[in-house]
């Protein structure tokens, strides 16, 4: 078998079907967010992104899989509302300075986004943060431990500067809904 990139195999699997799902856990915390600006990190086929836009947030969305970018761009088309939706590799996207009042990743983990999130907030904006954490190794124990969030990590990474509105590690899930603070 030979090697496949990160890209190539969210490619391959987008291409064979797969659709990623709205999130219940952003249906439930998005009233805490101001209708403004919003990013979506690793948005998949872009359910999370259009239903924010259908809210009325104009949002910017990215992900490694160019397979997926056009599939949400042709959700939003279908949806008729505007996302601008962007290929990027999260290790290097450019996160902006204090551009958006919410950001949101569901299900994807790469640590080198946790400045750029910190920065990219506005004061007053909302962060909700929600993946697997080290449990899931139970069900996926070839997977590397780094893939996986520790116990606390999310709220230490997000403790200066934030106050944690609502966290919760229920089996091997990890959410996080935190506001970046006003005046730290
Ligand atoms: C498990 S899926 C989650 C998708 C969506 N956020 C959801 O909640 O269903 C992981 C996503 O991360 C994307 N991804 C993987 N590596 C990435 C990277 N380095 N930069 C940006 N996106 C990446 C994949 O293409 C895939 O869409």
């Amino acid at each position: 078998m030979t090697w496949e990139s990160p890209k190539e195999r969210w490619n391959r699997i987008y291409a064979q079907g797969r659709r990623t799902p709205l999130r219940e856990t952003l249906q439930r915390f998005v009233p805490l967010a101001r209708v403004g600006r919003a990013l979506e990190i690793a948005c998949g086929t872009g359910e999370n992104a259009v239903f924010l836009a259908r809210l009325g947030f104009r949002v910017d969305a990215f992900d490694i899989s160019e397979v997926a970018v056009r599939q949400a761009r042709e959700r939003a088309r279908q949806a008729g509302v505007q996302v601008n939706f962007l290929v990027y590799d999260a290790a290097t996207f450019p996160f902006p300075s204090e551009r958006y009042d919410l950001v949101v990743n569901f299900y994807f983990l790469e640590r080198r986004t946790f400045p750029g999130i910190r920065r990219a907030l506005k004061p007053g904006g909302l962060l909700i943060f929600e993946t697997f954490n080290v449990r899931h190794r139970a069900v996926r124990p070839d997977a590397p431990a780094e893939h996986f969030l520790r116990f606390c990590e999310l709220t230490r990474a997000f403790a200066e500067g934030f106050q944690a509105l609502h966290y919760e590690e229920r089996g091997s899930r990890t959410v996080l809904v935190a506001r970046k603070l006003e005046n730290p």
